[in-house]
């Protein structure tokens, strides 16, 4: 039974079933509640417990650059990686690929041309292709230290501030940045590639940082995603926790999730550990509340979509010594420490998003940004058009890509307009039996089952001639075979 809220004038409804029974994992219950919870893994930590209780698997270290790239963009030793994809695939879970362009781990890609990333981007994407649901396309570009300034050392000094305003967004500028995402975007829509691309940091988490001081990282990450949205479909928080004063939990994550998902992009807590010293060595009790508290931030927003811990047990994790992770114990024996249990109970709590303004129940409001910004031009011009989708003759059609998890999906429909503008559309589709939508963004919704009717929002119905916009829905059970059909107003 859903629970319905009054919330000012509007009625909202909130996915919580007190008397449905809890579930015991860690992927039950986040699938039921419409989201991925996941781990980062290497093959040698591929226990039962990684099927068991996470549906997303992150490779720590064997996507790496360092590990598969040759000097020439081209690919070695993908054996790991294979083991990985092949492990998540036989147990439904999402992969993440880790990562395309970054500073660090680049191995024999250290100092390479734009040209040659792009060969690399291309020979990655394409390996394993559909089977990574999301790719960190570019990693941990900006600067430490809260300065909102990207990073100087390769890959970034292929960028160039022409006319030195501190962004690189002019036409003059060169971006490597936004070349590496169009290059990957290329790469996907070439081969009809499922595969979502995210960008990817640390430090990112709040809007403010200790202090209340303006989070600068985040702003500049945020201007990133608004001024080049069409190519960036996903952003993750690495969620590294710890005692630095940039990277603690503040009271405003949860804003700070809001406004990149109010930009139409999936949001992902890709990393996430907390330093049981931030809650005074008091056996746990504190980190438990910490987890809950980060996990219920991420519930409460509609296209927060996946949360991935790094790593299973403390023991094995990159920051052992501050015990940060859900597990004790190690080598495939692995005991569940207070804050395993917080999350579990948060998660089984279930999704409130009566404060998100992009979800159904609440009036939609317009964003304070467009969803879309015009892009600059290209310094690399693509070599295919962003979008081959071939319009029809008039009206508007849809396309649907899916990804999918054992007990849910997230579904990214495209409408284009024909040969003439549109300044409305709707897009009808039949669910199988036993899906059912969740929650969706940049549209209307009518239904939630069978057949279900999505309308445009004030701000996305007009659509020029042979141009596109997108809007999503998040459901439960599994959405195969489904057909958009487009109608434009
Ligand atoms: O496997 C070798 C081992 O054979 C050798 O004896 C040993 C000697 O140092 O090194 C081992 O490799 C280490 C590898 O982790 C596997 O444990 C590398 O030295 C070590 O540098 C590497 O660290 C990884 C680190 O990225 C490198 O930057 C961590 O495992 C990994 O958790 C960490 O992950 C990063 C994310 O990619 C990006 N965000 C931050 C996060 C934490 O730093």
């Amino acid at each position: 039974m859903a629970m319905l809220l009054l919330v000012g004038s509007a009625v909202t409804v909130q996915a919580i079933d007190p008397a449905a029974a809890a579930e015991t994992t860690l992927r039950a219950a986040a699938a039921k509640a419409g989201l991925f919870f996941g781990v980062a893994a290497s093959p040698g930590r591929l226990s039962s417990i990684v099927g068991q209780e996470f549906n997303q698997l992150t490779p720590e270290n064997d996507m790496k650059p360092a590990t598969i790239a040759t000097s020439s963009g081209g690919l070695q030793n993908t054996g790991s990686a294979d083991t990985l994809v092949n492990y998540a695939q036989t147990n439904n879970m999402l992969v993440r690929g880790h990562t395309l362009v970054w500073h660090s781990q680049a191995g024999a890609l250290q100092g390479a041309s734009q040209g040659t990333l792009n060969t690399f981007i291309g020979n990655a994407i394409n390996r394993w292709g559909s089977r990574i649901a999301y790719w960190d396309v570019v990693n941990e570009a900006l600067d430490d230290n809260n300065t909102g300034r990207r990073r100087t050392q390769w890959p970034h000094s292929l960028s160039r501030d022409a006319n030195g305003d501190g962004d690189y967004f002019d036409a003059g500028d060169t971006d490597v940045i936004r070349d590496s995402f169009i290059r990957a975007k290329q790469v996907v829509q070439a081969g009809g590639l499922s595969t979502k691309l995210c960008i990817n940091d640390y430090d990112v988490d709040g809007l403010t940082v200790s202090g209340g001081t303006p989070n600068r990282k985040a702003n500049a990450l945020y201007d990133i995603v608004r001024t080049y949205r069409q190519y960036i479909d996903c952003v993750g928080f690495q969620a590294h926790f710890n005692d630095n004063p940039n990277s603690i939990i503040t009271n405003d994550l949860q804003a700070n999730i809001q406004r990149f998902a109010d930009l139409g992009v999936e949001v992902h807590l890709t990393e996430l550990d907390i330093d049981d010293d931030l809650s005074n060595n008091d056996i746990g009790a504190g980190q438990a509340e910490n987890y809950r508290k980060v996990v219920r931030a991420c519930l409460n927003v509609a296209r927060c979509t996946g949360i991935t811990v790094w790593g299973i047990a403390d023991s094995e994790s990159w920051r052992s010594s501050e015990r940060g992770l859900l597990f004790t114990g190690g080598g495939g024996n692995y005991q569940k420490k207070a804050a395993y249990h917080a999350v579990l109970d948060e998660l089984n709590k279930g999704r409130d998003v009566s404060t998100d303004p992009t979800s159904p129940g609440t009036p939609t409001a317009t964003p304070s940004v467009p969803p879309t910004t015009p892009p600059v031009t290209p310094s690399v011009p693509p070599t295919t058009p962003p979008n081959p989708t071939t319009p029809p003759a008039t009206g508007c059609s849809a396309t649907v890509s899916l990804n999918s998890w054992t007990g849910g999906f997230v579904a990214t429909v495209r409408v284009t307009a024909g040969a003439a503008p549109i300044n409305g559309w709707s897009v009808q589709l039949t669910l199988p039996s036993g899906a059912a939508v969740t929650n969706a963004w940049n549209a209307n919704r009518s239904g939630s089952s069978g057949t279900v009717r999505f309308s445009n929002v004030s701000y996305n119905g007009r659509v020029n001639a042979g141009q596109s916009t997108e809007f999503g829905f998040q459901g439960t059970g599994a959405a195969t075979g489904l057909t958009p059909v487009c109608t434009a107003s």
